[in-house]
């Protein structure tokens, strides 16, 4: 066996601009509706990351041609039409993808045909009855195993009724899996979220002609419309642009631009987070690209202090907490994280992997049920486990840059699912991180 550790010198400066790669959850949209539509839709600047990755390949396995990625991202995509998908011959299986799982999930309870959707060890342990409850009260048939964990084994054929479903916990992914399985359903569904979500389905559904209502809270799609080509302009990922945004306020110092970056409203809670500390973070060249607003993000290197971070602002930021628990980890004082209690079933549980980490590196981190409380203070060297968890290997990579020591980041080969060429990116800025197989 072996696996893949990060080796982090402590220390060093961020100085010049770069851009990172494409937006995650728009880079899987894309694909699904590019296939789902009549015509040909092309995408630029795909995340060519193992997740998005695994939602192309599932969608080529289901009959649709897809040509590229090419190098710098170009796919071209040759929709099927809305009821076009053919059976795979076997499982799909998506990997570490938890966005695959659970917007799939939706799109397949409305196909004619059965469907298996696997994943990896990681997503096999994520709660998936948060889709498949209310897809249950939709009239889908889908099978999980015990607790209602991956593999889920959706049956074909099923009537789909419209329902109003009152979302329990602010998910972007059970409300895209609702309204994706709503354009298969007989009248109409809407979701109500407790909390303001990514909107990037409603967005893109939008861009495809295909029509969605939002009143308030609440977010309604009519099923029976069709799906026009359209093209896709994938902005630089905000939740990968994070690690830079913490980067280089805590290394002294620091001036680092992020190009193309999205900045969309439901996703800028990582910028008020660090601007609520104290950062010093400036947007430029604000513009609009394909329906997503997108900016460069300045930052320059100043002291954090600590806060109590709203809760309202949880969901917005809720892929950053592992790198906001870093950079309250170099503020000066108290910072309060609750409300996030969701942390706990992501790829790993950030609120226990974050706080074990940081406590083998000397800060005081008291794990709470929903959030963690930090007091700021040195950070020693020494070695911390990712947990196969992409985010927490770069959030510790960053923490180097305020470490009196090295560290050693143990299982980090899952950065790739977000972050294709992390380390070289990482050290063209300023970082000096090596990648190394660790055989055992
Ligand atoms: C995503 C939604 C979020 C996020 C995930 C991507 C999406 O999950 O954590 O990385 O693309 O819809 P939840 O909606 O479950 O919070």
């Amino acid at each position: 066996m072996s696996q893949l550790d990060f080796k982090v010198t402590a220390g060093g400066v961020l100085k010049g601009s770069l851009r990172v790669p494409g937006d995650k959850s728009i880079s899987h949209r894309s694909i699904m509706f590019g296939a789902l539509a009549d015509g040909t839709s092309h995408v630029t600047g795909f995340l060519q990351g193992e997740d998005s990755l695994n939602t192309l390949r599932a969608f080529r396995a289901m009959g649709v041609t897809i040509e590229g990625p090419s190098s710098d991202g170009n796919v071209v995509i040759h929709g099927v039409g809305i009821n076009g998908l053919k059976q795979p011959d076997k499982a799909l299986d998506v990997g570490n993808s938890g966005t695959s799982m659970r917007l799939m999930s939706g799109l397949l309870a409305g196909q004619s045909f059965d469907v298996v959707l696997s994943g990896d060890r990681s997503l096999s342990k994520r709660p998936m009855k948060r889709v498949t409850d209310p897809l249950a009260l939709m009239g889908a048939n889908v099978e999980t195993e015990d607790n209602g964990r991956p593999p889920l084994k959706i049956k074909g054929g099923s009537l789909l009724k419209g329902i109003h479903y009152d979302m329990p916990m602010a998910s972007a992914q059970v409300k895209s899996c609702l309204l994706l399985a709503g354009m298969y359903a007989q009248g109409q569904t809407c979701v109500t979220e407790p909390a303001p979500t990514r909107d990037h389905t409603e967005r893109m559904l939008t861009a495809f002609g295909y029509p969605v209502i939002r009143n308030g809270d609440t977010i309604c799609i009519q099923g029976g419309g069709r799906l026009t080509a359209c093209d896709i302009d994938v902005p630089a990922d905000i939740s990968s642009a994070a690690f830079f945004i913490v980067a280089a306020s805590i290394a002294k110092g620091s001036d680092l631009t992020l190009l193309h970056v999205g900045i969309n409203p439901t996703r800028t809670g990582i910028i008020d987070i660090m601007k609520l500390m104290g950062a010093d973070i400036e947007l430029l060249n604000m513009r609009e690209v394909g329906g997503e607003p997108v900016a460069d993000i300045r930052i320059r290197s100043r002291q954090l202090k600590g806060a109590e971070i709203p809760e309202s602002l949880v969901p917005l930021a809720i892929d950053e907490f592992p790198v906001i628990f870093v950079a309250a980890a170099c503020a000066e004082g108290k910072t309060i994280i609750s409300g996030a209690e969701e942390l706990r079933v992501k790829e790993s549980d950030r609120i226990q992997v974050m706080a074990d980490g940081l406590q083998a590196l000397g800060v005081d981190a008291q794990p709470t049920e929903d959030g963690m409380i930090i007091q700021g203070g040195l950070i020693q060297g020494g070695k911390v486990h990712a947990r196969d968890d992409h985010r927490i290997a770069m959030a510790f990579t960053m923490a180097a840059l305020r470490s009196q020591g090295d560290i050693h980041i143990e299982d980090c080969v899952n950065v790739n699912t977000s972050f294709p060429d992390f380390v070289a990116l990482a050290n063209s800025v300023g970082l000096k991180v090596t990648a190394e197989e660790a055989n055992f």
